[in-house]
């Protein structure tokens, strides 16, 4: 795998690539990778003949500097797993690189950024959005891919996509698992032992939920997600959510869909964790 830290740099590796006819898949992350990364990255490989990385830690998507600070890194251990999915290339910008000056550009998404994340994390999505775009203008990917943890982020990239005219398909790969049931997320790792067990309550709260789709009203649910995470020593709800999975809005009828997305945002300990699961009315 080869290290590049310029854009520059970059670029010009993609275009021999672009010309000599070959395909590029790129997979943009944060680092501290785990196997939720690794799932994709082995769709890339396998998708393209060229499998692009990046790991940048995207200040200005951050609304909250502990969390920025705070953010795990990993390097070394990252470029080790790269190789182990024989990932071609790894871009690792220097902050000044990709912002040589503070960005005065600003991204607005209307209605699907007024809920869930983009409620609760203001300018969030406009720091996502913006280096997502400089990330598809210095790789020009054939396919980029996406985790869906953070789903209302695959519906803001989707827009990007469509609003600026990358050509590129956007792919989006389930949700990876501990056996417990815990979401994979970076995150995770600064969770202490005693966080990490109570984590999953989580992915528990979103069962419970999915479980009484049929027989509660939207409002039970949600209160009855509230009251079992009020139990929960260490473990906060910001927001529990049932929302149409087209247009990240809340849904106040779930039987007039086919498919919801119960969505959730709640710290454990000072650790904020997200998590979601798509649920086919059908099959439950
Ligand atoms: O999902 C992430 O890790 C980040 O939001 C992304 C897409 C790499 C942009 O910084």
């Amino acid at each position: 795998m080869e290290v590049i830290e310029k854009g520059n740099s970059l670029r010009a590796v993609v275009q021999a690539l672009r010309c000599s006819g070959k395909s590029i898949g790129f997979v943009p992350t944060m680092g501290a990778l785990h196997e939720g990364h690794l799932q994709l990255l082995r769709a890339a490989a396998q998708e393209n003949d060229i499998t692009v990385c990046s790991i940048f830690i995207n200040p200005i998507q951050f609304n909250n500097s502990d969390d920025y600070k705070l953010y795990p890194r990993a390097l070394e251990q990252d470029i080790a797993l790269l190789n182990s999915v024989a990932c071609d290339y790894l871009f690792v910008p220097e902050v000044l690189d990709i912002y040589p000056e503070q960005s005065p550009l600003r991204f607005s998404f209307g209605e699907l950024e007024g809920v869930m994340e983009g409620k609760h994390r203001p300018g969030h999505f406009s720091g996502v959005a913006t280096v997502v775009s400089k990330f598809f203008n210095l790789v020009q990917p054939h396919r980029a891919y996406f985790g869906q943890k953070d789903l209302q982020q695959v519906a803001i990239v989707r827009q990007i996509v469509q609003a600026l005219s990358f050509d590129l398909e956007l792919v989006c790969y389930p949700t990876v698992r501990e056996q417990d049931g815990l979401a994979m997320s970076s995150r995770n790792k600064r969770l202490d032992p005693e966080q990490r067990k109570l984590a999953v309550n989580l992915y528990k709260v979103l069962q419970l939920a999915k479980a009484q789709l049929h027989s509660k009203s939207v409002a039970e649910i949600k209160e009855e997600v509230a009251r079992a995470l009020q139990q929960v020593d260490q473990v906060k709800l910001e927001y529990f959510e049932i929302a149409n999975p087209k247009t990240m809005q809340p849904v106040t009828d779930v039987l007039a869909l086919p498919e919801v997305a119960l969505c959730i945002a709640a710290y454990v300990g000072p650790v904020r964790l997200i998590d979601n699961l798509l649920v086919n009315l059908k099959e439950v």
